[in-house]
């Protein structure tokens, strides 16, 4: 699969990444039908996993790790991404009395150790900061990161969800560059291309990476008002160039010159097997307007 480039010394990553989120959702958690979930993907080219801490209550990155427990060597041939920052309400933190943000420079120390542990890996090739902090100190949590680089524990810094001046913000305080802004990017919900968070990443010449490409699923309900414009021709599409329409709506932001990373997120072994077809999907600029019009429910102004 073709790879792509954050640059300063992080390894390159797939052109499509594989989301970890769902991972406790499905119907077999155990660690045989994890790691075939990790096999389907790294045997179309998918070698690069997005985590986070929060993720499964808590349990994802551990999923992951036990997975991984009879196949170490697989560990050399994959990148890891992992997001830091949310405290969610959870039983495992009795004490905690409402979800916040902790994005001090102690928690975000403690959250990468415990990544590496529960993953079982040497070093995180992406650590992201989750959400914008409103609370932000931005020298201190600029400096953490910064020290987990130049320690070796994290290969780069990316952040999540931030507009552009939370990253002109947080990059101030920062000698190593933000590497990528991960956002929700889909048919679905398109804000990112007008809001300036494409446009920065462009300027940067930061890929951005798209999380819920498929809307979360909910592209594909039958009652769902996006789906209903757009799904005939995505089918339309797909069958032309005998792929699944999941590829055609993956390829669609593959097709963006930002060089976006979609994350995809299915449990479903059939899904997954086919979602790298989207590399082969070629769609043409009206094409591509036609699927965002469709979406949209209007033409372009
Ligand atoms: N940074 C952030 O704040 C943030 C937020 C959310 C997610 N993420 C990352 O993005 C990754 C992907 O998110 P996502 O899981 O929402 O991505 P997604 O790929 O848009 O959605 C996956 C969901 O769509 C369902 N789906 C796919 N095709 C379907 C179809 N034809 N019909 C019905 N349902 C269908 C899947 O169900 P099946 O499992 O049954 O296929 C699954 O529940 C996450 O794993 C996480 O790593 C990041």
């Amino acid at each position: 699969m073709e790879t792509i480039e954050f640059g300063h010394g992080v390894p390159p990553m797939s052109r499509i990444v594989y989301g970890a989120w769902r991972l406790s959702d499905d119907h077999d958690t155990t660690p045989d039908h994890v790691l075939e979930k990790i096999e389907l993907c790294l045997a179309q080219g998918i070698t690069t996993f997005d985590h986070a801490d929060i993720y499964g209550d808590y349990e994802c990155e551990a999923l992951f790790g036990r997975a991984l427990r009879n196949r170490p060597d697989l560990r050399d041939t994959m990148q890891i991404v992992t997001k830091c920052g949310i405290m969610a309400m959870s039983d495992k933190f009795p004490r905690r009395r409402v979800k916040h943000y902790d994005t001090s420079a102690a928690h975000i120390r403690n959250s990468v150790e415990v990544a590496l542990g529960q993953l079982g890996f040497d070093v995180i090739d992406l650590l992201l900061i989750h959400r914008p902090d409103p609370f932000l100190d931005h020298h201190e949590t600029g400096a953490a990161l910064d020290a987990l680089v130049d320690e070796g524990k994290v290969r780069g810094i990316g952040v999540s969800n931030f507009m552009p001046w939370d990253i002109d913000l947080l990059q101030s305080a920062m000698t190593h560059p933000i590497l990528t802004n991960q956002i929700e990017i889909n048919l679905v919900n398109k804000a990112a291309f007008t809001n300036g968070q494409i446009a920065r990443a462009q300027r940067d010449g930061a890929p951005p990476m798209a999380w819920s490409p498929l809307a979360g699923g909910s592209m594909f309900y039958p009652g769902d008002q996006v789906g209903k414009r757009v799904m005939p021709r995505l089918t339309e599409i797909a069958a032309d160039q005998g792929v699944s329409a999941e590829a055609v709506a993956v390829a669609w932001l593959l097709a963006h010159p930002a060089r976006i990373v979609p994350v995809v997120g299915t449990n479903s072994l059939k899904r997954i097997e086919r979602i790298a077809d989207a590399l082969k999907v070629t769609l043409d600029r009206q094409t591509w307007f036609e699927l965002w019009s469709l979406a949209e429910g209007d033409e372009v102004p």
